[in-house]
């Protein structure tokens, strides 16, 4: 552990003249005595290029506030969480908690070994209340396909957190025999226990763990689930609207210690749905959303986006004003992992009931940048001759009916013009092997999306919550018995779902906890879903 001293911090910051301005570059390690001062990623978000939008990064001034106040405890208690990674860089994120109400400095140290024997990346940077004591860096330069340790320390070096797990994605062009992500959704934390994530927290077999969104709820306690009997009460006991009620509640989920667990030894991907934001949310508005009595949807918007960049391991976007997190990771030549942002970035109003309005054909899920961007994204990988497509989707993709009439509001069934457009475009692309993997809806689902006529089908496999109410076992049996394009459905349990692709099949499993009522539970594998290579429909299903 290498201490660092004001005199060595004074030196560098005078050498690095306005560091600020700097994005977080992969520092070089070859003093290691002298750590180099690096920007907080987390001012400059959520656009990096706008830096308006961002928070005003502290100046590197004399040494007072380049060496915590040695009076002034910081600890760790959000741990820590890594995501986003490439072939060559990972995002790394923790949250000090202290009381010093001057900028903090916090050491980073990332290694290629547990014992931190080989410190690849190390380097001092400063964070406060401004970004609510949050602390996110791009480790860049890194080698792919390889596993990484980080920690953070206090500037003293007493007090360190949690030594977090990564790895960065194999090369483009590499042969890739097998990867393993764990899908995850709905996680209320009122309604019980995070056991699933407790599951992936514990299986060492999972490369990347995608989460689909619903990963916070905005509600008081009682407005979605009453955890007082569990000692699960949301904070702040409110509606959450301000952003210092987004960032009060982001910090609780953070100081679960399954969900901590689930963070600690492997990168995330995540995608925000509506309850990051509000319930049914879309573009311009919320069903939970009263402009009179909360203010202006663009600000509560804002404070969510803000907030959710500030505590998710998540890249901040360099494109344009939106703040979209639509984006795409090539896993080798295996499979393009290609996440959309089906709620927030374009999409017009949702909770449509009236079909004339619902059949617009102007209406859009994505908006149309991000159309033409998904349609662009799976030709690129056809003809980059990726193996595979998995789309990371937030709400259900196929029609789910029951005697002829739509039954769900809120997903692509209320924008069927655009579901048309992406299979048109799928079609005469001739893309083929590709998997939706969706949330949102607290039920598991294997199901036979619809294909055009001549092109290879699409398969949806659709994650449980983690705790969020489902549609129950008989709803969930409606659906089924409804429509033989769904082979299996499961509205009862909670859990997770385990995705492992290789070249030549897609098997899904679909993990369940005993209970969520309490931090004890068992899991097994309910069901057992496979898609071959070229089959553009499930292959074999086992229920167990
Ligand atoms: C350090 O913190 C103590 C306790 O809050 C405070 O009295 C003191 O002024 C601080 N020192 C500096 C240099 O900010
Ligand atoms: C639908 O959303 C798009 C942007 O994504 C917008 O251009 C269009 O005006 C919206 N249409 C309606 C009816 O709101
Ligand atoms: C069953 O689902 C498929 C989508 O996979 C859809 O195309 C078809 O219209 C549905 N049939 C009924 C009767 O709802
Ligand atoms: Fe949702």
């Amino acid at each position: 552990m290498q201490l660092i001293t004001a005199a060595s911090l004074w030196a560098i910051v005078l050498s690095l003249g306005d560091a600020s301005a700097k994005e977080a570059a992969a520092p070089s390690a070859t003093k290691p005595s002298l750590a180099p001062v690096v920007s907080n990623l987390a001012y400059s978000q959520p656009i990096i290029n706008i830096p308006a939008l961002g928070r005003t990064h502290p100046k590197f001034v004399p040494t007072s506030s380049l060496v915590a106040n040695a009076s002034v405890p910081v600890t760790f208690e959000h741990s820590v969480a890594s995501g986003d990674p490439t072939a060559n860089a990972v995002i790394i994120w923790t949250k000090i908690t202290t009381k010093d109400t001057n900028p903090v400095p916090v050491q980073y140290q990332v290694a290629s070994t547990a014992d931190f024997s080989q410190i690849v990346s190390t380097g001092v940077l400063l964070t406060d209340a401004s970004v609510d004591h949050t602390v996110k860096l791009d480790i860049t330069g890194l080698q792919p396909g390889t596993t990484y340790y980080y920690r953070f320390t206090t500037s003293s070096g007493s007090v360190t957190s949690p030594v977090g797990k990564t790895h960065t994605l194999p090369a483009a062009d590499a042969s890739v025999a097998s990867y393993k992500l764990a899908v995850v959704s709905c996680s209320s934390l009122p309604h019980g226990f995070f056991n699933a994530y407790a599951g992936i927290g514990n299986r060492k077999d999972v490369d990347v763990v995608l989460h689909l969104g619903d990963y916070i709820y905005e509600y008081k306690n009682g407005g979605y689930g009453d955890g007082s009997k569990i000692g699960r009460i949301p904070q702040p006991d409110k509606d959450i609207t301000s952003l210092d009620d987004y960032r009060q509640r982001h910090a609780q989920y953070k100081r679960d210690v399954d969900l901590q667990a689930a963070h600690l030894n492997v990168p995330w991907v995540t995608v925000w749905d509506d309850h990051e934001f509000a319930n049914d949310a879309w573009h311009d508005g919320a069903q939970h959303h009263d402009p009179k009595t909360e203010g202006p949807w663009e600000t509560r918007k804002a404070n969510a986006i803000r907030a959710y960049f500030e505590y998710m391991p998540i890249r901040p976007v360099t494109i344009d004003q939106t703040g979209h997190i639509y984006r795409s990771f090539q896993v080798g030549k295996l499979l393009d992992l290609i996440m959309l942002d089906t709620r927030i970035n374009g999409r017009n109003e949702t909770d449509i009931f009236w079909p004339w309005i619902k059949n617009d054909p102007k209406r859009t899920i994505l908006g149309y940048d991000q159309e033409a961007w998904l349609d662009q994204q799976l030709v690129q990988s056809k003809n980059r001759g990726a193996k595979w497509r998995v789309l990371g989707n937030q709400v259900v993709f196929t029609p789910l009916k029951v005697v002829g009439a739509s039954i769900l509001l809120d997903s692509w069934d209320d924008y069927p013009a655009a579901r048309d457009r992406l299979l048109t475009s799928m079609a005469s692309n001739g893309i083929k092997d590709t998997v939706i993997l969706t949330g949102d809806i607290h039920t598991a689902f294997a199901i036979n999306a619809p294909g055009k006529a001549g092109a290879s089908g699409l398969v949806e496999l659709v994650t449980t919550s983690v705790t969020s109410p489902g549609a129950g076992a008989i709803g969930a049996g409606a659906l089924k018995l409804a429509n033989k394009s769904i082979k299996y459905a499961n509205g009862a349990d909670h859990g997770y779902l385990v995705t492992t692709i290789t070249p030549e099949k897609v098997t899904g499993e679909f993990v369940m906890v005993s209970t969520i009522g309490s931090r004890t539970a068992t899991e097994k594998v309910d069901a057992t879903v496979v898609t071959n290579a070229g089959a553009g429909t499930i292959s074999d299903l086992q229920r167990h």
